[in-house]
């Protein structure tokens, strides 16, 4: 009898402690770039990919999420929460961790951290659909919301678009300042506002990222003028939004997965059946992204599985051959798998 378990019980399992050890061997900059490409990659394949809205649980302060795909090779799932009063209490707004499956046993293969992650993932979400939506040459970013995400949307922008400038506001000022401290060896050129009109100021890209558990409207109609592209993070569940309907009404809207954004998105706010673009369909070439300088382009960023899957499968093959993860324990493996009870006896006292 042994205490040890074998090699098939374990799976490797990434803490934060190793993500951000992996940020750093990686460099922040190179990673959201690689994300970008891993996400995009897999939304130019989007029709493999079993696709379902995200399982929601809802209370009066949050909600709790799971987000389940599969390319039938791999399966993924993350959990994930949204608690806008957390902040108060000492406690993130969101946090998240993940777990990749083989299909072929559905073996776990992979069991990690996902709030670094999910901030990754969405900037690099964020960048990747802005390349095909932003006006070319767009060098001015505007930052609405600068709090847990903040940092990470710049710089992926930064990285992905080529921006050079951030205009940081905030309706708390210590988080405008705390950005613009994580920012300031960053190459960008960062400049604090006071207020969401003077951010937006000759900036080409807007992105908001506020977080309330309400219909908030951060931009309204007569603040947005023609040819700029809004990355609308924030308004990601039911009856949480940032944009003045009005707006919406003047943008071509592009969505991740229409199914769950006509559920939590800005798009909430319009009948059920107004036009709008899926961001896999421009990806491949089926429909256009921007026609036009004139055009305000939004992407409704809800946040969908298949974009934790990608990151999954990034991270799962960035750890190979590093020393930033743990194996555990995770499987039961009886030495015959029809005796699952008769292993109890390795722990016997
Ligand atoms: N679309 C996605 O894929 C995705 C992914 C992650 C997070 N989110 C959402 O993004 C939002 C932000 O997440 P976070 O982790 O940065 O949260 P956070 O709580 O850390 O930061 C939110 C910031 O918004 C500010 N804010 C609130 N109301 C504002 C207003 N009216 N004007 C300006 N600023 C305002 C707050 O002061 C705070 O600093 C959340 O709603 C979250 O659910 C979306």
């Amino acid at each position: 009898m042994t205490l040890l378990p074998s090699d098939r019980a374990l799976v490797p399992f990434v803490s934060v402690q190793h993500m951000m050890g992996l940020v750093h061997e990686i460099g922040i900059e190179k990673m959201l770039l690689d994300l970008a490409t891993e996400i995009e990659g897999d939304f130019r394949r989007w029709e493999s990919f079993d696709k379902t809205p995200r399982v929601a649980s809802h209370s009066p302060v949050g909600v709790i999420e799971l987000m389940p795909t599969s390319d039938g090779q791999m399966y993924g799932f993350k959990y994930v929460n949204g608690h806008p009063k957390n902040t108060r209490e000492g406690l993130q707004t969101v946090t998240a961790f993940g777990l990749l499956a083989d299909v072929e046993t559905g073996y776990p293969k992979l069991l990690t951290e996902m709030t670094l992650l999910t901030a990754l993932r969405t900037a690099a979400t964020s960048a990747m659909a802005a390349r095909h939506l932003a006006p070319e040459q767009s060098r001015c970013m505007a930052m609405i919301g600068n709090g847990a995400q903040a940092e990470f949307q710049c710089l992926a922008f930064k990285a992905v678009c080529g921006i050079d400038t951030v205009r940081l506001y905030d309706i708390d000022p210590v988080a405008t300042r705390k950005a613009a401290r994580n920012l300031q060896d960053s190459g960008l050129t960062v400049i604090t506002c006071k207020s969401s009109q003077e951010a937006i100021e000759g900036a080409q890209i807007i992105t908001t990222c506020t977080a309330d558990k309400q219909y908030a409207t951060i931009l309204t109609d007569n603040m947005i003028g023609s040819g700029v592209h809004i990355n609308a993070i924030g308004g990601d569940c039911p009856g949480k939004t940032e944009l003045h309907r009005d707006i919406l009404m003047r943008s071509d809207i592009f969505v991740e997965y229409p199914p769950q954004t006509r559920v939590e998105g800005e798009i909430q706010q319009l009948d059920p059946d107004h036009p709008t673009t899926e961001l896999w369909q421009v990806i491949t070439g089926q429909k256009p992204g921007r026609r036009d300088g004139r055009q305000i382009t939004l992407f409704d960023s809800v946040g969908f599985a298949i974009e934790d899957f990608s990151a999954l499968r990034y991270i799962h093959r960035a750890i190979q051959g590093t020393d930033l993860y743990v194996e555990l324990d995770l499987l039961a493996d009886p030495d015959d798998p029809r005796d699952l009870f008769g292993m109890l006896g390795r722990a016997r006292p």
